[in-house]
């Protein structure tokens, strides 16, 4: 699956924050779309005009006239704000048209009671790593979204990373592990750091080390497709330095406490809606 499934569509994105800027961003470096066939919308006027002038896309201060005609439609809001745009443009939605959000912890069908007509509807979940390219999302279909709105919807995320197709039902632990992931692994990368400080290394080279260590670590587990403790164990020498390094974290607890974290994660995405 290419980015080339995207074509000649156009896309809205409604909310173009953050994350909306990074995908559009994403999509143009990558060629998938031309900016000319880009509309956002956003809270204040000047973020539109804003991003018109930086990208080159279209700007409009209307969630509807930036959904009507729109072949793909990426609601990007807050979860908190979602209700409010799907009320605008819940009767003008078409069967035609794609839409997708990115919104945390809301559902398809959440969204899906406040279309009135049978739109494909996605759910993904990226995260900050999408910012180099490097991210990871995961996306699911809605009562009406068939497989191929699902490759072009992935064909999005795929501009800016890897993705994963699963079912909705584990959004909330998506959202819990690789979204607020890099949160807990930037923890992991500034510990090692302060460790490398502490036995004598100058703080730039030790966080270079730390991060270049988790970086390759990661590209490793995916690229080899080895399962993680085998790959532990071959750095890991009978009676050398590593197995002494092993022994601190599992008498910190790490392992327990990162399981924690995610399930701790995941149980406040749940919530997060009605917050
Ligand atoms: N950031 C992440 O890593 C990440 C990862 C996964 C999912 N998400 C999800 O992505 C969504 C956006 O997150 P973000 O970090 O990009 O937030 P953000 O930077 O605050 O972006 C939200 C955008 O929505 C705009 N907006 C507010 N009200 C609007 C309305 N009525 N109509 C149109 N646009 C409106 C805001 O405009 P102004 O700028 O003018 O205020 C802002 O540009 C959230 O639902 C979040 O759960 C984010």
């Amino acid at each position: 699956m290419s980015t080339q499934a995207l074509d000649d569509r156009s896309l809205a994105v409604l909310g173009a924050g953050r994350l909306g800027e990074t995908l559009i961003r994403g999509l143009l470096d990558a060629g998938a779309l031309q900016a000319g066939r880009v509309t956002v919308t956003a809270g204040h006027p000047e973020r539109v005009a804003k991003l018109s002038s930086d990208l080159g896309v279209r700007g409009s201060a209307s969630n509807l006239e930036a959904t009507i005609g729109a072949d793909l439609v990426l609601l990007a809001v807050k979860p908190q704000q979602v209700a409010s745009v799907l009320a605008e443009i819940g009767g003008e939605l078409k069967p035609s048209q794609i839409l997708i959000s990115v919104a945390a912890s809301v559902s398809t069908a959440f969204i899906e009671k406040h279309l009135e007509q049978a739109v494909p509807v996605i759910r993904a979940m990226p995260n900050t790593p999408v910012l180099l390219k490097k991210g990871m999302t995961a996306v699911s279909p809605g009562t009406h979204a068939r497989f191929n709105h699902l490759e072009i919807a992935r064909s999005i995320f795929l501009s800016v990373g890897r993705t994963v197709t699963l079912d909705e039902k584990h959004m909330d632990a998506v959202t819990g592990l690789s979204a607020s992931g890099p949160a807990y692994i930037y923890i992991v990368i500034e510990a090692l750091a302060e460790a490398g400080v502490k036995v004598g290394l100058p703080r730039d080279v030790a966080t270079q080390l730390a991060a270049q260590t988790v970086l390759g670590s990661g590209a490793m587990v995916l690229e080899t497709g080895e399962h993680p403790a085998k790959l532990k164990d071959l750095v890991t020498t009978p009676a050398g330095c590593t197995i002494d390094g092993i022994l601190e974290l599992e008498d910190g607890g790490l392992r327990v406490t990162l399981i924690k974290a995610v399930v701790r994660a995941t149980q406040r995405a749940r919530e997060l809606l009605e917050s």
